[in-house]
């Protein structure tokens, strides 16, 4: 049996005197006259525990082994450290070896690798102090997500992975299949004779991965008032940019009983409070990413967590814009879709916070939207934020049945694939609205982080899949 020693966290609290085990990763390794000292990283915090290891103390076959990279479990006394930052160091009895770490080959040697590289090697990326605060960073934001909602009695439902409606009706979905790429069934008569011949696919139709959890939320929030769900989601679309993924998570609450007003009162109590929540549990990795990734992180963060969001109608903001004196690479006008250009114009120029975009043209947003009396815009909601633009998008949902239908009509959506989703509002039928969160834009705005490829442990983007 392995001996446990106590992380790395507990042990720089406790204090001098007592001995302590400590297992990690060597971060470095320095020598100097009679004494050797290690930056020792086990992932548990940010701050690495110093061990001192004095000259003979430790068999050389052993200590040449410990260099940068190696894995190794310390034993040894822990002692007052004469060092800034820290209370306590390890002085070193006995070193064992678990794993070495070639020197001349270990990739995450030097300080100031590119993200480009660290991207390539994301077995170790996560060794290093950037991405160590980052993870830790997302796994607090995981947990604070969880307790916002049930603190507030949200009961948490699993949405599936694999569906057959197209939840945003933009087709950027991923195909699900067990077909023969190479001897594809054709259907063999009738009116799509010569075409795929889905009815031998495993599902005996087309299938996807999900683009949004909304759908099925919906049928919760119809039944138990008040729900969310937090999963992967997969989008199909083209778009190379530092804000996009193929693969990335989402969180979506869904509310019977409520409209826009709610849902986006809802929206911000949610954003501060797990700002708020990050900010309390990792204030040495926001620290750091303060420090060296952006120095406005912790500004912005406080501006956030203390003022109001400010809400515009898509009407009034298309105003702004044109008034605003400047030059579009995308030209603003009633109908426009708003771009990051001028969703970062309304947050980083004219307000300075966070913004919530109300009202948009039916004709840019999904089906489901409801329908406002004016006949042109819809109950949509946009939260952007400073620096990320469009962090959450959200609605009151359309719960008349005839209007449904028609906006499903309208929009050339294939109507059987919705009969669940319309049979919903012809049986106890509610007003009822939600947002959807994108958890990495989230982590964007928490670490300053610049490219949302470094937000996520792996990655999925048009053209790598690796890992
Ligand atoms: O605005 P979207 O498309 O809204 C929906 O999917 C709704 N069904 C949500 C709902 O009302 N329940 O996506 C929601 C959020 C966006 O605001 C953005 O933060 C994030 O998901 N998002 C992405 N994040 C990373 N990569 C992508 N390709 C993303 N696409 C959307
Ligand atoms: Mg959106």
């Amino acid at each position: 049996m392995i001996e446990k020693g106590g992380y790395i966290r507990d042990i720089l609290a406790s204090t001098a005197g007592a001995p302590a085990t400590a297992h990690g990763w060597v971060k470095t390794r320095r020598d100097s006259k009679g004494v050797h000292f290690i930056q020792l990283s086990d992932g548990s915090c940010f701050a690495d525990l110093q061990v001192v290891i004095d000259a003979g103390s430790i068999p050389e076959d052993i200590l040449k082994h410990v260099t940068t990279g190696a894995c190794v479990r310390i034993s040894g006394d822990l002692v007052e450290s004469p060092a800034a930052g820290q209370n306590v160091e390890l002085r070193a009895r006995e070193i064992e070896l678990f794993g070495p770490a070639d020197s001349q080959t270990y990739p995450l040697q030097k300080k100031g690798h590119t993200m480009e590289f660290l991207r390539d090697i994301a077995h170790l990326r996560s060794r290093s102090n950037t991405f160590g605060a980052v993870f830790r960073v997302r796994n607090a934001l995981a947990y604070a997500i969880h307790s916002f909602f049930k603190e507030r009695g949200f009961l948490y439902v699993h949405t599936p992975i694999i569906t057959a409606s197209d939840c945003e009706g933009a087709g950027a979905m991923f195909g699900v299949t067990t077909l023969d790429m190479q001897n594809l069934p054709r259907v063999k008569e009738g009116e799509r004779k010569g075409q795929v011949d889905y009815t031998e696919d495993f599902f005996g139709k087309p299938a996807f991965l999900t683009v949004s959890g909304q759908l099925n939320a919906e049928i919760f929030a119809l039944a138990f008032s008040n729900v969310y769900t937090f999963g992967p989601t997969f989008r199909a679309e083209n778009s190379n940019t530092p804000r996009h993924l193929a693969e990335f998570w989402m969180i979506e609450p869904e509310m019977a009983f409520c409209d826009l007003q709610g849902d986006m009162k809802l929206a911000e109590a949610f954003l501060k409070y797990v700002i708020a929540k990050v900010m309390d549990e990792c204030s040495a990795d926001l620290d750091f990413f303060n420090k060296r990734i952006d120095n406005t992180v912790l500004e912005t963060l406080e501006n956030v967590v203390n003022n109001d969001f400010v809400h515009v109608t898509y009407t009034e903001a298309v105003k702004i814009l044109e008034k605003s004196g400047q030059t579009w690479e995308f030209p603003v006008h009633f109908g426009a879709d708003l771009q990051s250009e001028h969703e970062r114009y309304l947050t980083e120029q004219t307000f300075k916070r966070p913004v919530i975009v109300t009202d948009y043209p039916k004709e840019i947003k999904a089906f489901y939207m409801r329908a406002n009396d004016d006949g042109k815009t819809v109950r949509a909601m946009d939260v952007l934020a400073p620096r990320i633009g469009e962090i959450i998008g959200g609605s009151q949902r359309e719960e008349r049945y005839d209007v449904l239908l028609d906006k499903i009509r309208q929009q050339d959506l294939n109507e059987e694939a919705y009969w669940w989703y319309l049979e919903l509002r012809k049986y106890g039928s509610a007003p009822h609205a939600g947002f959807g969160l994108g958890f990495e834009r989230l982590m964007l705005y928490l670490t300053g982080m610049k490219n949302i490829r470094d937000v996520i442990p792996f990655p999925r983007t048009p053209g790598s899949a690796e890992f």
